[in-house]
């Protein structure tokens, strides 16, 4: 999709890589709109980004939210052409059995709730229209679980199964899906993430993050070419392959002796 005039909306927008995503775009001539459950911040984001961009004040969470929010965004720009599900939440590094039933249920609602209901929402026109380009942000840990990190990769490893499912549903209405796996990126929640540790140890991290701006510029080149998958950190390749290794060594004989199987689309 050229994405140049395009209608742009990007969730979460009011920091971190979801302002350098709706950067991107409006750097390739895009009309964009943030939103963001703070909307101080998405509107700050509006201003330092200029080029015509606007801001709502929305959560995720809420289908009245989306459905008001995409009122307003439709009666400035009209309908939108690419969603970028972005806003997301972290947990603290713990184990599991430290983590509560509502930390549990709040990551799973902004990470995981939020971005069917966007899906849901636009999927629908994008299809009867023929055109339109959905991009959700999952993680580098939606490939790749990480222990003391379990709620969230669940969350995220959701958000890569749903994405790559409705990437099948809609590839024969001309509507792509892309899914964003990003590593470690300066945002709030990344410098958060840093509170407790040691100086030398935030010292060596923050060295490690991506700008977020960059992250957006592999965004809009995937919705211009179509692609699936989002690698913006290649150096987790290693690790993803002892993985995907480890799955292709569990595969052997059927558990029942001489089962043929096969896979039969629904
Ligand atoms: N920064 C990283 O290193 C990193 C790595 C992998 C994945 N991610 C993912 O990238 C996405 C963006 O995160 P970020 O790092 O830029 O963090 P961030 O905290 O800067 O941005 C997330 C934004 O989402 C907003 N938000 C939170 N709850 C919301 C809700 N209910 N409705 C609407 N907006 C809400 C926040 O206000 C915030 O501005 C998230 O999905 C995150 O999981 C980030």
């Amino acid at each position: 999709m050229d994405v140049s005039g395009k209608v742009v909306l990007v969730t979460g927008g009011g920091g971190g890589i979801g302002a350098g995503i709706t950067e991107a775009f409006a750097e390739a001539g895009a009309k964009v709109a943030i939103t963001d459950i703070n909307g101080d911040w998405a509107q700050a984001e509006a201003t330092r980004i200029g080029r015509g961009a606007i801001a709502f004040q929305h959560d995720v969470t809420s289908p009245e939210s989306w459905a008001q929010m995409k009122t307003g965004v439709e009666a400035a720009f009209g309908p939108v052409d690419v969603l970028c599900n972005n806003a997301g939440i972290s947990l603290p590094f713990k184990p599991m059995e430290d983590i509560t039933l509502d930390q549990f249920d709040r990551v799973m609602a902004i990470n995981v709730r939020g971005v069917f209901l966007g899906c849901h929402l636009f999927m629908g026109e994008m299809k009867a229209r023929g055109s339109g380009h959905i991009v959700n942000t999952s993680s580098v840990n939606g490939q790749l679980p990480h222990g003391t990190f379990a709620c969230y990769s669940a969350s995220k490893f959701a958000v890569s199964g749903l994405s790559e499912s409705i990437g099948q549903e809609l590839a024969p209405f001309g509507v792509g899906v892309s899914i964003l796996y990003p590593g470690l990126t300066r945002s709030r929640m990344s410098e958060g993430q840093m509170h407790d540790l040691p100086d030398d140890i935030k010292a060596a991290i923050a060295g490690k993050m991506m700008e977020p701006v960059w992250l957006g510029r592999a965004v809009v080149r995937a919705v211009q070419e179509n692609q699936l998958h989002i690698i913006t950190h290649p150096d987790h390749l290693d690790a993803l392959k002892a993985r995907v290794d480890a799955l292709y060594a569990a595969f052997g004989e059927p558990a029942q002796p001489d089962f043929a199987g096969g896979r039969i689309d629904v």
